[in-house]
């Protein structure tokens, strides 16, 4: 505990926990050993409250909040799973799965994405909504990094930790028609927009849109099991992916 750090008592899922007031929920119940699933959120970056995995309900309020961008207050009592929270959480990662390409298991980051450790622990319903093709050309002629936003969340971990952390600001939200997209200011290279190569984006990226050139891809063997079927990574929910 920092010094003069105000600790205040809540509960999550009926375990009390010590924490310092103004905390984010999310960071209070993963630290306590409580698993919330997330996404957009990192432990280095800023909340952003956009992906919506990690809702969750305050007894006495209405309606249900992302606890990445909900701050501990004394007596909090909150509850992170309820028929209705996991029905809006599935709804949440359908639409996410729905501009997202399925063939995971030939993805360099399959095993080893959030996404994946999501479908697991969720279990998205499939099919419901219609697919959408996003159709971006992977950029790959950077040296260290590929960037492939047909991969994409939109999670804007990748942003946060160019801009905020690095204070580089060569990744930004874009538009390509109705797409959002992230890329570098007039669709440049990122290493003709003065990229530094230094990696904080690939560190962030919970699924393979930009990733270590070394990363190896999938094996053939991988690449027959569907992954929404029967993914095998992931037999444990880890705190921090
Ligand atoms: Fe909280 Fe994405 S992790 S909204």
């Amino acid at each position: 505990m920092a010094w003069g750090m105000h600790m205040v008592t809540i509960t999550i899922d009926g375990i009390r926990l010590e924490v310092p007031e103004g905390k984010n929920i999310l960071d209070c119940a993963l630290d306590g050993g409580i698993y919330i699933p997330h996404l957009c959120h990192h432990k280095d970056l800023s909340p952003l409250g956009s992906c919506r995995m990690c809702i969750v309900e305050v007894e006495g309020r209405d309606g249900i909040v992302p606890s990445c961008t909900l701050k501990a207050e004394e007596g909090m009592a909150v509850t992170t799973r309820s028929p209705e929270i996991e029905r809006l959480r599935m709804l949440a990662l359908e639409l996410l799965l729905a501009g997202h390409p399925e063939d995971c298991s030939t993805c360099p980051k399959y095993g080893n994405c959030e996404l994946q450790t999501l479908i697991q622990y969720i279990g998205p319903k499939t099919g419901r909504l219609k697919m959408r093709v996003k159709g971006f050309k992977p950029q790959e002629n950077n040296p260290l990094i590929v960037h492939d936003m047909n991969r994409c969340v939109l999670c804007g971990r990748c942003v946060r930790a160019c801009n905020e952390l690095r204070g580089v600001k060569v990744l930004q939200y874009q538009k390509k028609e109705l797409e959002t997209f992230v890329g570098t200011l007039h669709g440049r290279l990122l290493m003709d927009a003065d990229c530094r190569f230094c990696g904080a984006c690939v560190e962030v990226c919970p699924t393979g849109t930009i990733r270590d050139k070394m990363e190896q891809r999938g094996t053939k063997e991988e690449a027959a099991v569907p992954c929404r079927a029967a993914c095998p990574a992931h037999t444990e929910i880890p705190r921090y992916i």
